[in-house]
C-alpha cells in the first residue's frame, strides 16, 4: 500500500480533494465511492470550494456510498443520505439519479436490495475510486472485525466500539443505531483505486494495523494490502504508530517521479 503522510487534517483533506478532482478532470464520468463521518468532511468542503472557484464540473460523475444505518426514521438528520446531501451533493452540480445510497429499510428486503444495489455497481461499470474512512476497530465502510475478506453488501451489526464513536453525532436521549447496510470487503476490493483516509491520535493504532499488520479479518482495512492501488492518505497524528515512515516517504518521491500517473 503507499502511505502518504500529511501533516495535520487539513493538508489531508486537501491532498484527498486533490486526488478526487484530478480523477474527475481525467474521466467526467468517473464512478466514485463516497463514506460519510467527520474524517470525510474536510474532504467535501475542498471539493465543494473547488467546484466554486475553480469551475470542477461533477455534472456526469455518479457516486456510490458504502452504506447506511438500520433503524433510523426515514429522513433522519444523521441518516447518511440526510448527511451526504447537506454536507455535499446540495452544493455541487450532480444530478440526482447520479447519486446511489443504500437503503437503510429497503422494501424488497434485505437480501434482494444488497444483491440490486451490487447489480446497479456493476452495470455502472465498477467503482474507479472508491474513497474510504478508518474505525478505530479498523474497520471500512461498516466492515466490522471477522467481516469474510470476500463480503458483499449486506446488512451488519455494528461493535460497541462503533456505536459509541457515532454516540457523538446523536442527541443524549437518543441510541444510536446498532445496524447498517454496507458494501462488504470484496466489493471495495474491486474498486479500480482506493484512498483510505484517517486523521488524529485515536486512529493511529488502526492505521499500522492496517497498513503494516498482517492480513486478518481482525482488522479490515488490513484486506487493502491485497488491492494493487491503495492508498492511505494519513496525517502525522494518525501515522504515529507506523514503524516504516521514513520508507514511505522515499517510495512516494519515487512513485512521483516514476509512475505519476498511480497518483493522479
Ligand atoms: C461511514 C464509513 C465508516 C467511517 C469510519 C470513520 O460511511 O464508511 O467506515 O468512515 O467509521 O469515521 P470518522 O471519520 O467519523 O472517524
Amino acid at each position: 500500500m503507499l502511505v502518504h503522510i500529511t501533516k495535520d487534517f487539513e493538508e489531508l483533506s486537501r491532498e484527498a480533494a486533490r486526488v478526487v478532482a484530478n480523477a474527475i478532470r481525467k474521466k467526467h464520468d468517473l464512478r466514485l465511492g463516497l463514506a460519510t463521518g467527520s474524517t470525510q468532511l474536510g474532504l467535501y468542503q475542498e471539493l465543494v470550494r473547488m467546484h466554486r472557484q475553480e469551475r470542477l464540473d461533477l455534472s456526469q460523475v455518479v457516486t456510490f456510498n458504502l452504506d447506511e444505518y438500520i433503524g433510523l426514521a426515514s429522513g433522519h438528520p444523521q441518516s447518511f443520505r440526510s448527511v451526504m446531501f447537506r454536507d455535499f451533493f446540495d452544493h455541487i452540480n450532480i444530478p440526482r439519479e447520479n447519486i446511489h445510497i443504500p437503503d437503510g429499510a429497503p422494501r424488497s428486503g434485505y437480501e434482494q436490495y444488497c444483491e440490486e444495489y451490487e447489480e446497479e455497481i456493476r452495470s455502472a461499470g465498477g467503482i474507479d475510486l472508491q474513497v474510504l474512512g478508518l474505525g478505530k476497530d479498523g474497520h471500512i465502510g461498516f466492515n466490522e472485525p471477522t467481516s469474510s475478506l470476500a463480503s458483499r453488501t449486506r446488512p451488519k451489526t455494528l461493535t460497541r466500539q462503533t456505536v459509541e464513536d457515532n454516540r457523538r453525532f446523536f442527541g443524549a436521549k437518543e441510541e444510536p443505531p446498532h445496524a447498517a447496510i454496507t458494501m462488504g470487503i470484496g466489493t471495495i476490493l474491486e474498486a479500480r483505486r482506493v484512498l483510505l483516509l484517517a486523521s488524529g491520535a485515536a486512529k493511529a493504532r488502526a492505521v499500522a494495523l492496517a497498513v503494516e499488520g498482517p492480513v486478518t479479518a481482525s482488522v479490515s482495512a488490513s484486506a487493502l494490502q491485497m488491492h494493487r492501488n491503495a492508498t492511505a492518505l494519513v496525517d502525522r497524528e494518525a501515522a504515529a504508530d507506523l514503524l516504516h515512515r521514513e520508507y514511505y516517504e522515499r517510495a512516494l518521491e519515487m512513485t512521483r517521479k516514476l509512475t505519476p500517473g498511480r497518483l493522479w
